[in-house]
Formats: C-alpha cells, sequence, structure tokens
C-alpha cells in the first residue's frame, strides 16, 4: 500500500495483456459493496483503440499530456438504478461509496501486478458518455489509467515535474477524531 502512487509519466509502448486487465477487474469485481449491490462497472479502453481515442479528445487540458500514454484507461461508472431489466441499481445512495472502494481495491492489485495507476476525473464526462453509450443508470465518475512507468525525458517539463513533487496529506489529528466528532484521535 505503501508503495501505491499516481505517476504522470507512463511508458507510450507498453502494452497490458487480457490477464492482467482481469486480475484487476476482478479485484474490484470482489470488492465489498452495500447489500452487495455491486454498482462499479468499467468500459475498457486499450492505448489507441476507439473507445480510447473518444476519451482523449475530451480530456481536461491538464491530462492531455499524460493520460494518452497509458497503456489502458478503465473508465468507471457506478450504476445508480436499476436496468432495463430490472437488475442491480438498488443502493443508489452507497453507489459512489462502492463503486470507489472497488476501484480503490483495484488500484493495490495493480501494485501487486507491478503496474502503476492514475485516475482522473478530468475529462468531459458528458461528451464521453454520450459517444461510448453509458446507460443513464450509470453514472460516469472517472477513468483509471494503468500501465508501467515510462522515462520522464519523453514528456512535458510539467509532467515530468509532477513525478517529483513531494506527496502530501492532511495530519492524522484532523482526519481521525475519538469522542466527538472534531476531537483528535491520539495514539
Ligand atoms: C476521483 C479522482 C479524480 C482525480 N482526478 C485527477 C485528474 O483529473 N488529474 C490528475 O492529474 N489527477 C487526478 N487525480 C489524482 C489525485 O490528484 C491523486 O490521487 C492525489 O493527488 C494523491 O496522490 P497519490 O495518488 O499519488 O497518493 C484524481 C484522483 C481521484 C481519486
Amino acid at each position: 500500500m505503501r508503495s501505491r502512487w499516481s505517476p504522470s509519466v507512463f511508458d507510450a509502448s507498453h502494452e497490458l495483456d487480457d490477464g492482467e486487465l482481469a486480475l484487476l477487474l476482478e479485484a474490484a469485481r470482489w470488492a465489498p459493496t452495500c447489500g452487495n449491490a455491486q454498482p462499479a462497472q468499467f468500459l475498457v479502453c486499450r492505448r489507441g483503440d476507439e473507445a480510447h481515442q473518444v476519451l482523449v479528445r475530451h480530456l481536461s487540458r491538464g491530462n492531455t499530456g499524460w493520460v494518452p500514454r497509458a497503456s489502458a484507461v478503465l473508465l468507471v461508472g457506478a450504476q445508480i438504478a436499476p436496468d432495463e431489466s430490472g437488475e442491480g441499481g438498488y443502493k443508489p445512495f452507497h453507489a459512489d461509496y462502492d463503486t470507489g472502494q472497488a476501484v480503490a481495491h483495484l488500484t493495490l492489485q495493480a501494485v501487486a501486478s507491478g503496474l502503476v495507476s492514475h485516475q482522473f476525473a478530468g475529462f468531459d464526462h458528458d461528451a464521453v458518455a454520450a459517444e461510448l453509450g453509458v446507460p443513464d443508470h450509470v453514472r460516469l465518475l472517472a477513468g483509471i489509467a494503468v500501465g508501467v512507468p515510462g522515462d520522464p525525458a519523453e514528456v512535458s517539463e510539467r509532467d515530468a515535474e509532477r513525478e517529483s513533487k513531494p506527496r502530501r496529506r492532511r495530519p492524522l489529528e484532523r482526519t481521525a477524531y475519538a469522542g466527538r466528532w472534531g476531537r483528535p484521535w491520539l495514539a
């Protein structure tokens, strides 16, 4: 878990095989969910395929340099209402929570598989949903770029610099409380 992070320099020549992708998706599929509703769904886009080209067209500016280089992008949706056959979507309040947890499992499986991942929400969700046929009962939430680290010399200065920026977190005493919400939990 300590070695998971979100790199911005991917190796643009690396390919993921189906077995590696399946392992990531299985990790997400087996995550716990409220009432076992299993809202998380994924659209697998490999670098250069048609769906990937659609996504790349709709990336926000800050993501255009690094996302397209990743071996694959998994677009993440949460089922928030029953599908056409009345299946699933029966825990809409928890759908985003459950989907995020499924993705967390996937990102840790990526580390275990020797891969890296970087999630992103910076793209035109409505345009991508419309062009890739995301149904109304699924809310498109994010993408997960997956691959292996690349050479910083091959990317823009901005993306290369991001690689070496220190990772920061709010201190634990402003994250975990005891006795009453807001009162720091102290070990
Ligand atoms: C839902 C979500 C959306 C994100 N969107 C973007 C994004 O659009 N562009 C980007 O460069 N990083 C994005 N990130 C990555 C975060 O900035 C990153 O996870 C955070 O800074 C912590 O860094 P770490 O993952 O290396 O620990 C996103 C992460 C999540 C979970």
